[in-house]
């Protein structure tokens, strides 16, 4: 029996499947693995070796960390998956994947308050704007904008036991005028995790492990489609090598400089859909 013999009848074995979208990406996925078992006439140790390395993913995998999602993310797989699902024009704020320290049930939190403790250290910026129907430029009012920063040290709060719960989160819901403001921390580059098997992955590359600096936004209203976004700092050069490859031209923030504080302005068009929410990596 030849190799496409042998791979018709392994996608043979699966085709029952009732849910016929479950039954296309099954055997779409048996055909590309083989296909790139085949192509790479791979040898027995480097099988032994990928399921070592999927073993070892698993192990860094826990509540507060996922190396597969980290993985999907340094692989460019996350990103193409919001490229390939939101079409929008180039003058319109882009989607960018969720990323692994998404937590839910951020506190709702004052119009113009800070997500920051007032300990927290680092250089305070007031982010303020509106939230419009992309079709018709019209605002939305009570759109909930979902944010989320690393604090200066490149650490999320949940990865760094001397931040308080929550610091560095927060919901802001925006009036009558669709107008929100907040105040955040201007946004720090940071590592993604390089202890686990994908540390191992970026290594070898010798790709460096940041992620320019950032600030995430989820904003969601009803009968809009949810924007997953980040918002970077327009001319920082780790941009153009973001290790998850998604920073672009449509997600730069123009932060100017007020004395002892920056600022920005930044709007978020929605497009009317379905709205959803995204799984949060963190319960
Ligand atoms: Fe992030």
């Amino acid at each position: 029996m030849n190799g496409s013999d042998f791979t018709h009848r392994v996608c043979e074995a699966y085709s029952k499947i009732e849910n016929p979208r479950v039954n296309a990406l099954v055997q779409s996925l048996i055909k590309h693995l083989h296909a790139y078992v085949q192509e790479n006439s791979l040898t027995e140790k480097e099988w032994e070796f990928t399921w070592d390395f999927l073993a070892r993913m698993a192990k860094f995998t826990h509540e507060e960390r996922n190396e597969f999602l980290l993985a999907a993310d340094v692989l460019g797989v996350s990103q193409l998956i919001e490229i390939l699902n939101h079409h929008r024009p180039e003058s319109e704020v882009g989607y960018a994947l969720v990323g692994p320290f998404y937590r839910e049930n951020a506190p709702f939190r004052a119009r113009g308050a800070a997500i920051a403790s007032d300990d927290t250290a680092g250089i305070r910026v007031k982010i303020y704007g509106k939230v419009i129907d992309d079709s018709t430029g019209k605002p939305i009012a009570n759109a909930v904008l979902d944010t989320w920063q690393a604090a200066t040290n490149g650490l999320y709060e949940t990865q760094d036991p001397n931040q308080p719960d929550m610091n560095l989160r927060g919901k802001f819901k925006t009036d009558e005028n669709g107008n929100y403001e907040l105040v955040a921390l201007m946004p720090t580059p940071y590592p993604v995790p390089t202890d686990g098997p994908v540390g191992e992955l970026l290594k070898v590359a010798h790709r460096h492990p940041l992620r320019p600096a950032h600030i995430h936004f989820i904003v969601s209203a009803s009968n809009y489609e949810t924007l997953i976004t980040q918002i970077f700092v327009s001319g920082d050069d780790i941009v153009k090598t973001d290790v998850v490859f998604t920073a672009s031209d449509n997600m730069m923030g123009n932060f100017v400089k007020e004395n002892d504080h920056y600022e920005l302005q930044y709007d978020f068009q929605l497009t009317l859909g379905i709205s959803t929410y995204p799984e949060a990596p963190i319960k």
